[in-house]
This record gives structure tokens, C-alpha cells and sequence, in this order.
């Protein structure tokens, strides 16, 4: 099992120290590991031309730091990101690098890769803004094709400081046990579930009218406007 983890904070606090937990989790069932750290991996912010999504991906001024991380991500089985909560979201780095793959929203140009993969979100707050997280980075995943996203969100009501000080630890360890073992489930089932065969279907009839020539050439040699399947 290959796993990237795409962190958005180089903070060594306590996203770090759950992710960490998760890995270890991961690592003892014989995971291979890659990690990509934000801002530190990926530093552009979209500047919203859309080349990406009208003209093609490589059309983005971004293209030549973007690729390459969409390279590891589709060799990963399993996809964490994780994030501490930011005034009520993900931190801005994560963000950016999410604008930077709108084109493979299910929408666009989906990769046949992220079908059947699955995702992993880790969240750390310290009062509220775990659950708009989640929500954020889940339906991202989802609109790549994943279907199997799991979460874990921490609520630590501390700041700067690390898991291992809190009086609940072993209940945060237990708990990222519990997740993980869900996970390792998901790897081997390896599903694309109905909502994501719904909205395959849906996009499939909106790319029949071909708005975005780029997109629904894609579709076309992919065969997927012919019946053809990713998953
Ligand atoms: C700039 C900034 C914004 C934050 N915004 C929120 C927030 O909206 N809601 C919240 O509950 N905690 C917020 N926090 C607290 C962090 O989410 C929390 O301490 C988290 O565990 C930090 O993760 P880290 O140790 O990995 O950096 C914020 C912290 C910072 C530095």
C-alpha cells in the first residue's frame, strides 16, 4: 500500500503529531510513505486565467510545480490531507493547492486513477471548524472520484502546542486506531460507490453537449461518452 500525505502546515504541532499517529498506524502494516508539505512543496496561488480547465492543464502558468505532485498523488492507494482549521477552514496553502486541480473534478477532466482510491482527512482545531473542514477537503476528494473518504478531527483547545501534552491522549490514540483499521477496510475494498457513479453519469451527459472542447475531447478518447467506465 503506497500512501502520499499532503500536509498543509510545515508546524511541527498537532496535525503533525496525529498524521503521525495515522502513519505509524499505516507503516506497521507495511505502507510505503511520501509526503508533500504545504507551503513548503507547492508556494503558488492560482491566478485564475481557468487555462487549466478551457485550454488544458499544462497551459497553466503553475503547470511545470503542479504536474509533479499530481504524478505522486495517482500513485498513491491511499491520499491524506491534512490540515489544521484556519479561521473556519483548511490553512491557505492546502487551498491553494486544491485550486491548482479543479480540472480533474469529476466535472472537467477526472484522472482514471483516483477511481478507487482512497482518501484520508486530519483535521486539528482548537474550538470549532472541524466538521466545514472536513466537508471541504471530503467533497474535493469525492469530485476526483474517490469515493472511500474517511476523517478524523481533533479538537484540542490548545494552540502551538502537541497532542502529547493533553490529558486525552490515549483517547486520540484509540481513536486514530479505530479510523485507521476503517481505512485499511477501504484499501482492500477498493470501491467506487453509487454517488460517484451518479455524478460520473451526470457529467457524462453534460460533456455530450461539449460546452468545453477540451473536456469533452478528453471524454470522447477516453470512450467514456461511449459507455466506457474509470472505475
Ligand atoms: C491563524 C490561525 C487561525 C486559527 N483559526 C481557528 C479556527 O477558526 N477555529 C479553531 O477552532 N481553531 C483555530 N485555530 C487554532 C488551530 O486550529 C489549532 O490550534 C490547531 O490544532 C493547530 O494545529 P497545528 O498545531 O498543527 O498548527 C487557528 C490557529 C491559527 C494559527
Amino acid at each position: 500500500m503506497r500512501i502520499l500525505t499532503v500536509i498543509g502546515t510545515a508546524h511541527n504541532g498537532n496535525t503533525r503529531a496525529v498524521t503521525d499517529l495515522f502513519l505509524d498506524e499505516f507503516r506497521a502494516e507495511g505502507a510505503e510513505t511520501d509526503e508533500i508539505v504545504l507551503p513548503k512543496d507547492f508556494d503558488e496561488f492560482c491566478c485564475g486565467c481557468a487555462n487549466c480547465i478551457l485550454h488544458g492543464e499544462d497551459k497553466c502558468p503553475h503547470y511545470h510545480k503542479i504536474a509533479p505532485i499530481l504524478e505522486r498523488m495517482e500513485k498513491a492507494d491511499l491520499i491524506i490531507l491534512a490540515t489544521p482549521v484556519f479561521v473556519g477552514s483548511c490553512t491557505g496553502g492546502m487551498k491553494a493547492l486544491l485550486d491548482h486541480l479543479a480540472y480533474i473534478w469529476l466535472v472537467h477532466r477526472p484522472r482514471e486513477s483516483m477511481f478507487g482510491k482512497t482518501g484520508l482527512i486530519i483535521t486539528s482545531a482548537g474550538g470549532s471548524g472541524v466538521k466545514a473542514t472536513v466537508k471541504l477537503l471530503k467533497s474535493n476528494m469525492n469530485y476526483w472520484g474517490i469515493s472511500g473518504v474517511h476523517s478524523y478531527g481533533v479538537t484540542t483547545m490548545k494552540m502551538g502546542g502537541n497532542y502529547i501534552d493533553y490529558k486525552d491522549k490515549d483517547k486520540i490514540k484509540k481513536q486514530v486506531k479505530s479510523v485507521a483499521r476503517k481505512v485499511i477496510r477501504s484499501l482492500k475494498a477498493k470501491k467506487t460507490g453509487f454517488k460517484i457513479r451518479f455524478l460520473f453519469g451526470l457529467f457524462g451527459m453534460t460533456q455530450k453537449n461539449g460546452w468545453n472542447r477540451t473536456d469533452s475531447d478528453y471524454w470522447k478518447e477516453k470512450g467514456w461518452l461511449d459507455g466506457k467506465k474509470p472505475y
